[in-house]
């Protein structure tokens, strides 16, 4: 709690698109903010990895710019490519793996669920996809057993906790999901008359009247019209404009325009308590706090998007139970380990809101299929025990004292900041930090950028100790070297 109270609060604008680029030279840079530049490695003609890549560029449509190799298996911490180098994965698949690659429960897991029951829809009941919403219900209830907001509002007849789940395919599908219940629940209170305590009357029983969504200047969640609308970038919106109307972006971690943005015509507000494609950035305590109690004035739900920062990478099943109960949200999205790679995402409402859901509301194909909702659930076993939480704790404080402590010398000059939670990181450079990427990856470590310069460092949960201090190692010596040849 203590460094989430102590990490400041950055502007984690991106950079900026400039205007009138082609298509391939927009993705060609947005692909370079993200981190993946092409390697200066020329590709010899007996190469396995050479074909793979002319066969994605001929074949594929390519919105990321990858390096020269391509990778066809992992072991734990580690991936190796077609050409038989091994690299020590600090990205986890953008924070997916979380469990590490080829987890011998989850291969289990995969191949006995393959040969009984992939898909069957949702035209049918799986014993599956209900066993993982209990499992994410019960194991997220426990954090604050007497606790009366949101998702954690006592049920009706007094029992712990009050949350049902959505399961859909990705991040992106599961905030989509989020923002139309959020609007439904907006049409049916401003209809019913039950909006906020400062409600005016001329908005009482106009259900149009209710479905104005905030979002915040640093935060990511996703790329389908809804949630890139709520993705505050013109890097990424300037391309699909015009999106969805009734969005306004205030300015993350802070309070001041808050009656202004946030009013009786909002239905939602949207926030990642750490930011992740946006910098590595924790929301302050009493930002949480003032959003909570400005959407109960309003009327407003609260939406978290955990779909990098849950599910154990801060420490705690959630992030946002890093932060008093009383910041709670009513919905929380997720998506991204939860089947340690299989695609699958969630919606995870409290009653309040499941409630106004009904039969037709909204749908999905292969959402909470028997195969990624088994393994799923365990994911859920074994994230959250005591042992794996207090080892991303205490890797991550490995993590950030080795780096803190090989680059002292440093702070304040080339390197901006070194701030994070867990095995949540984020090292911010003065400069583009696509060449220490680069160089980091030359020499067995892969890395990924996030906005405003920032190095990103998402390894597996259980990455071992000595693999955090080696991969520190190698970090720290490509950012030394790299601003000694700058
Ligand atoms: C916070 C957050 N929300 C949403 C998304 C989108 O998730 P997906 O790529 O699974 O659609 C991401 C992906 O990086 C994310 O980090």
């Amino acid at each position: 709690m203590n460094s989430l109270l102590l990490l400041r609060s950055k502007s984690a604008q991106m950079l900026s698109a400039s205007t009138r680029l082609g298509t391939s030279q927009v993705s060609a840079r947005a692909a370079a903010v993200r981190g993946y530049h092409a390697t200066s490695v020329r590709l010899g003609q007996g190469s396995q990895c050479k074909q793979t890549i002319e066969s994605t560029e001929k074949f594929m449509i390519n919105t990321y710019t990858r390096p020269e190799l391509v990778l066809s298996h992992g072991k734990g911490s580690y991936v190796y490519d077609t050409d038989g180098k091994e690299y020590l994965d600090f990205t986890a698949g953008i924070a997916v793996v979380g469990l590490g690659h080829s987890h011998p429960e989850v291969a289990a897991a995969v191949a006995d669920q393959a040969t009984k029951l992939v898909h069957c829809s949702n035209l049918y009941h799986n014993e599956w996809a209900p066993t993982l919403a209990q499992k994410i219900v019960r194991a997220t209830m426990d954090a604050y057993p007497q606790g009366s907001q949101g998702i954690y509002a006592k049920a009706a007849d007094g029992s712990n906790g009050s949350a049902r789940v959505f399961f859909s395919n990705s991040g992106t599908e599961a905030n989509e999901g989020a923002l139309k219940f959020a609007r439904k629940y907006g049409k049916i209170v401003a209809e019913q008359g039950i909006l906020g305590k400062t409600a005016s009357e001329a908005l009482r029983g106009d259900p149009n009247l209710k479905c104005g969504i905030v979002s915040f200047t640093g935060g990511f969640h996703g790329r389908s019209m809804g949630a890139l609308s709520v993705t505050a970038s013109p890097k990424y919106q300037k391309p699909f404009t015009p999106l969805i109307p009734g969005v306004h972006t205030m300015k993350f971690n802070e309070t001041r325009e808050l009656g202004t943005f946030v009013d009786e015509r909002t239905c939602a507000v949207i926030v990642e308590p750490i930011q992740g494609e946006g910098g590595i950035h924790p929301a302050q305590v009493d930002f949480l706090r003032a959003l909570r109690r400005r959407c109960d004035q309003v009327g407003a739900l609260l939406i978290y998007d955990e779909i990098q920062c849950g599910l154990g990478r801060s420490g705690k099943l959630w992030a946002h139970q890093l932060y008093p109960e009383d910041c709670s949200p009513d919905m929380v999205t997720m998506a991204k380990p939860l089947a340690n790679g299989l695609p699958i995402g969630a919606i995870m409402a409290s009653n309040k809101v499941a409630d106004i859901v009904k039969v037709g509301d909204h749908g999905t194909t292969f959402g909470g299929n028997p195969l990624a909702c088994r393994v799923g659930c365990l994911v859920v076993d074994r994230i959250n025990t005591p042992e794996l939480l207090d080892h991303v704790v205490a890797a991550g404080e490995v993590l950030e004292q080795e780096l803190t402590k090989a680059l002292q010398p440093l702070i304040g000059g080339p390197v901006v900041e070194i701030r994070g939670i867990g095995l949540l990181r984020g090292i911010q450079l003065s400069s583009d930090p696509a060449p220490v990427v680069n160089l980091a990856r030359d020499r067995g470590l892969l890395l990924v950028a996030a906005g405003g310069n920032t190095v990103r460092l998402v390894p597996p949960l259980n990455t071992s100790i000595g693999d955090i201090k080696k991969g520190a190692a190698i970090l720290a010596e490509c950012i030394k070297q790299r601003s000694a040849s700058a």
